[in-house]
């Protein structure tokens, strides 16, 4: 798909598709919309007056012009900004969901060029850079389809060749916003593919090899068994002891041309089927653990972006890969196992497997000597029950990195919400015969999952970001997918870009 900024009238732009906002039911005298409702005879103005459009958000309206302009269709999105209550939805996620939304009417429309008009949408409380980067976000992750493994999908393949954003004047700022936002959603979209390719496919050796694939000037060394085995990282191993597919260790870097501002290293889970292991999960818990992955995914995503956005800041991605599955040569509950950095650990459920594979990375990371650690995993379903779906959990020891996290997920439009690390919860993770043990008490899941990850954090600045929920849709949404959807991405790439 084709993206360029251009300072043009919509109503003398040819395109499929037009994209206009209309923020109420009375069309501005001088508005694009106004202007095009004259080439058109007042037809736009009766239609929404018959049809009592009244320009309120997720309210849309698509014309067919019916050559009284270049433009084959207007798509009319409303934009009154009433959701107050809800922070997280800023006039720019409005835009990002309206541009997704675009992105799906355009696939029905059988589409081939859409034009999104910037200027018709209502000041703002964002720059024009930024709302050109919410709209190419917006447009190719509303346009995500995974269709590796249907032919059906591979047919008919998203028919949005071209789009052009109408926008006041074109410097060179708002080009680089476009070129962001293209490696943002890129980013994105990879992280999905990776969610949503099955475990039987995505192994941890398959993991390691779509790392080595990231594109220049990335680093990748991807650690075997033996090497795992030689590096005496016994919690890793533990986790990976039942499968058919060995672990793997897998560390992405990128250093940037010149002085570095500082180095950031980031952790994702990549646990590519969770069973739960001898503590089998129930099936139903079971269908959608391909994605325990996801914080894999996430930094792998991230990374290429990196690539094309060439960041003054070091960067480094850590997955400790392996598939958690029961056999015969599965970890046992009561097992004890040996983490890298010598700490002791009581197995009492197998299913806690993130945080054991997230122990041994994090004391990888911390030979790298990096400045700030974020891990970033799909590590417990009690933050589901804490947070919801749609919202990851935010924990840490340093609160200039977790206001910083939280900004740009702001920016963003992502959901993050920070929870307590209560140190009196920690005396739960006490074990009588092992320096630690892999599961807490009855309640607050989440916060005793982070507490055990910082038993292994040896006093380095760390956040730890919960995934469980936003990491998979179980349906569609205005520019995401049912399935995986590279949440955090975003986010993270606007955090490093910032550093
Ligand atoms: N991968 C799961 C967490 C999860 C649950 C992710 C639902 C996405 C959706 C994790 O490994 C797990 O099973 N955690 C257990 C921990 C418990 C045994 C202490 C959980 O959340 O039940
Ligand atoms: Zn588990
Ligand atoms: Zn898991």
């Amino acid at each position: 798909m084709e993206f360029e900024l251009a300072k043009a009238k919509p109503e003398s732009v040819k395109a499929s598709l037009i994209v206009v906002a209309a923020s109420g039911p009375k069309l501005k005298k001088g508005s694009s919309l106004d202007r095009m409702d004259r080439q058109m005879k007042g037809s736009i103005r009766k239609i929404l007056k018959r049809e009592d459009f009244k320009g309120k958000d997720d309210e849309s309206k698509l014309i067919h012009t019916h050559q009284a302009l270049p433009a084959h269709a207007i798509l009319i999105l409303g934009t009154s900004f009433e959701r107050k209550g809800d922070l997280a939805i800023n006039t720019l996620e409005y835009l990002r969901r309206g541009a997704g939304q675009a992105a799906k009417v355009a696939k029905q429309l059988k589409a081939r060029s859409l034009a999104f008009d910037l200027t018709s949408w209502p000041p703002k409380g964002f720059s024009e850079s930024e709302g050109i980067q919410a709209i190419v976000e917006g447009i190719l992750l509303g346009a995500y389809h995974f269709s590796i493994y249907s032919k059906e999908a591979r047919e008919k393949p998203h028919p949005l060749k071209s789009v052009q954003i109408l926008t006041g004047r074109v410097q060179a700022a708002h080009r680089k916003a476009l070129k962001r936002g293209q490696a943002a959603a890129d980013g994105t979209c990879l992280a999905r593919d990776l969610v949503n390719t099955p475990a039987c496919d995505m192994t941890p050796v398959r993991l390691g090899k779509q790392a080595s694939g990231s594109p220049s000037p990335i680093q990748v060394k991807v650690y075997t068994k033996k090497e795992i085995e030689k590096m005496k990282m016994g919690s890793l191993l533990a986790v990976g002891r039942g499968s058919e597919h060995p672990p793997t260790l897998i560390h992405m870097s990128y250093r940037p041309k010149g002085r570095s501002r500082g180095s950031i290293a980031l952790i994702g889970k990549g646990v590519t089927f969770d069973s739960g292991g001898i503590s089998l999960k129930p099936p139903s818990s079971m269908e959608t653990m391909k994605d325990d992955m996801a914080g894999a995914a996430v930094v792998i995503g991230v990374m290429q972006a990196v690539a094309s956005l060439h960041p003054q800041v070091t960067v480094h991605a850590i997955v400790a890969a392996a598939e958690n599955m029961p056999s015969g040569s599965a970890i046992k509950p009561g097992d004890i196992v040996k983490a890298m950095n010598g700490k002791t650990i009581e197995v009492l459920n197998t299913d806690a497997e993130g945080r054991l594979t997230l122990a041994d990375a994090l004391s990888f990371a911390l030979k790298k000597k990096p400045d700030v650690i974020i891990d970033i995993a799909t590590l417990t379903g009690a933050c589901l029950v804490a947070l919801g779906e749609r919202c990851s959990g935010l924990m840490g020891n340093d609160n200039r990195l977790m206001l910083a996290l939280r900004k740009s997920a702001e920016k963003c439009g992502e959901r993050i919400w920070q929870l307590p690390l209560i140190e009196e919860y920690s005396k739960d993770l006490k074990s009588p015969i092992a320096d630690i043990k892999n599961v807490g008490g009855r309640w607050g899941g989440t916060i005793e999952a982070g507490l055990f990850l910082k038993e292994f954090i040896d006093g380095a600045r760390w956040a730890h970001i919960d995934i469980a929920g936003p990491s998979w849709a179980n349906k569609d949404l205005p520019y995401e997918t049912k399935g995986g959807t590279g949440a955090m991405v975003r986010t993270l790439i606007d955090f490093i870009l910032n550093y």
